[in-house]
């Protein structure tokens, strides 16, 4: 069993960034920004809104975050966004989900300029990522292809289960298994025996935000496990994958944490820089 280290490989996937942020404000004079709206007072959230401005700023790209109070209304927000939209210095938009009860999500997510949501939530890129078109794919689905590319995983032809069916994770996902040639079956909250799936996967990548749903006994002998969970359990982190039964079957396996969360804001700077080159291209 070999551990899928996301830590490492996010640290050098930074350390290319940094490079590339340095060469295009040197060649261009652009400093590429991001903008997070982030709304309310949920603590994970605020954490993670804090640790993707700091990994911001460790590779050159300047930040802003728009801190909205929870009771705050739809229109509002949308004005932010237009706000952002309009701003050429901000290459990139990302609203921090989850938001308030009161607030339409995907009404908010159709509003950001489809060449800034470099979260890559909106039904336009979404939309060009199922056709297999450029886009901007979802940060985290996006990490775990990296992750496998690195360690010389192959995915065609084989057989992916991807257990969890949200627009932001496991859709995304399955689509990015599906357009590099694997089988992929999509598992969710109605599957009936989701073992008789998990045990075919040669790739099986969970993430449903209920821990140690994933024992060893539903997994394949020398398959690929890829835990997107992250659950607080007694103030620890805990992943959907019982961790010591499931390594003990699998030729791969992420730890939590360490594995898919720190591709997810590598990534999330990979595609702000990436909305920051092609900004410069059109300027050109
Ligand atoms: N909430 C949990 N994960 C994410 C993410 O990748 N992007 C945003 N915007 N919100 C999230």
């Amino acid at each position: 069993m070999r551990l899928l280290d996301g830590k490492a490989l996010s640290g050098i996937i930074k350390g290319q960034l940094k490079q590339k942020t340095a060469a295009l404000k040197e060649r261009h004079s652009k400093v590429p920004g991001l903008a997070v709206i982030l709304v309310g007072n949920d603590p994970a959230s605020e954490i993670y809104v804090e640790m993707k401005a700091k990994a911001c700023a460790e590779v050159g790209i300047y930040s802003v975050v728009h801190k909205m109070p929870e009771t705050v209304g739809q229109d509002e927000i949308v004005d932010t966004i237009r706000m952002i939209n309009a701003n050429p210095h901000l290459d990139g938009l990302l609203v921090q989900l989850p938001l308030p009860k009161q607030i339409k999500s995907e009404a908010l997510l159709e509003k950001i300029a489809i060449e800034k949501d470099v979260d890559g939530f909106h039904p336009h890129n979404l939309g060009k990522l199922f056709t297999g078109l450029d886009t901007f794919a979802p940060c985290t689905p996006l990490g775990v292809m990296r992750l496998l590319e690195e360690y010389q995983i192959g995915v065609d032809g084989k057989n992916a289960v991807v257990v969890g069916a949200s627009n932001i994770v496991g859709k995304p996902m399955a689509a990015l298994l599906l357009n590099a040639g694997a089988t992929v079956d999509i598992c969710h909250i109605l599957t009936g025996d989701l073992s008789e799936h998990t045990k075919k996967a040669d790739i099986l990548v969970v993430g449903v935000g209920k821990p140690g749903l994933i024992t060893g006994d539903m997994i394949k002998e020398g398959a690929v496990a890829i835990d997107i969970g992250t659950s607080k359990v007694e103030g620890k982190l805990r992943g959907d994958v019982e961790f010591e039964s499931a390594a003990k079957k699998c030729s791969f396996i992420t730890p939590v944490p360490g594995g898919v969360g720190p591709m997810t804001i590598a990534m999330l700077l990979s595609n702000t820089l990436k909305a920051a080159e092609i900004n410069v291209t059109r300027e050109q």
